[in-house]
């Protein structure tokens, strides 16, 4: 299958997590010339020793660091990936300060960057891709997720309403919804019997999501192989959200 990814800048946002450093990995195997991007200065150089890639520092809290960190690029495509998982909490005692923190990296981060990333595609005059990380948890109702699953509703959203207005430079916009990845960022909570354990009953294939298993649908939707799906969120959940 030709990707058409030889070659192609693609930003890759969170490169310095789980999720995002497979999908570098696996860009960098498709060939594309990949901008890591994230905070840890030490993670980042990891990740470029290992496969050659180009790295970026910016907070997805701050405009003025996208902004300046996006200013002049040359773009094809972006994966949205940076992102936080805030706090379990009812929305009776759920903290606002973390709310106001998860929607702050999660929607806002992927709006800014989608803003500032996407200037810089509409001006390449190519066209391209950009494929924002959700979850299953913006899907159906998860106990406990009432902030972070506010936060990727909204990237839901902003995903078919960019997908709409991009589509005229066409520029594809997806997302992907994964179900539970065994990273720091979901291990604490969904690694414990009693929580983790009625998930993986209810779900058709009955095991997690792995790094990898994420990584190869983000790179089929910025890939030609998607080239007439635009605006779609795509569970990556074992059927969790089809039963
Ligand atoms: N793990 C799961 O179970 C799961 C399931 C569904 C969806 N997801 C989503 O998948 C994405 C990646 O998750 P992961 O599990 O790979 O998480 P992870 O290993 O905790 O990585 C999180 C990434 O987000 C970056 N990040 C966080 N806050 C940032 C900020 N303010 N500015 C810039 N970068 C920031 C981190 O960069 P630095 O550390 O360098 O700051 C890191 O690269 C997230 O959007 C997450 O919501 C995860």
């Amino acid at each position: 299958m030709e990707t058409g990814l030889k070659s192609q800048p693609i930003l890759v946002t969170g490169a310095t997590g789980g999720i995002g450093a497979a999908t570098v990995r696996l860009l960098v195997n498709e060939g594309a010339d990949v901008i890591a991007a994230g905070r840890n200065q030490e993670r980042l150089s990891e990740i470029r020793a290992e496969t050659g890639c180009r790295t970026l520092t910016f907070d997805l809290t701050s405009e003025d660091d996208v902004k300046s960190a996006l200013n002049d690029i040359t773009l094809y495509g972006v994966v949205n990936c940076g992102g936080w998982g805030g706090e379990i909490a009812t929305p009776m005692e759920t903290d606002m300060s973390v709310f106001d923190k998860v929607i702050d990296v999660n929607a806002r981060g992927t709006l800014l960057v989608t803003k500032y990333a996407s200037d810089a595609m509409i001006a390449g005059g190519k066209g391209g891709a950009i494929v924002n990380v959700s979850s299953q948890a913006s899907l159906v109702g998860l106990a406990g997720h009432i902030s972070y699953a506010s936060s990727k509703g909204a990237v839901d959203a902003m995903t078919r309403v960019s997908a709409l207005e991009l589509g005229k430079h066409n520029i594809r916009v997806n997302a992907v919804n994964p179900t539970v990845v065994m990273t720091p960022m979901s291990e604490w909570y969904w690694g414990r019997d009693d929580i983790g354990g009625p998930l993986l009953e209810a779900m058709p294939l009955h095991r997690w999501a792995t790094e990898e298993d994420c990584a190869a649908p983000i790179v089929f939707l910025l890939s030609d192989a998607a080239a007439m799906i635009s605006g779609v969120c795509l569970p990556i959940d074992g059927g969790f959200t089809a039963v």
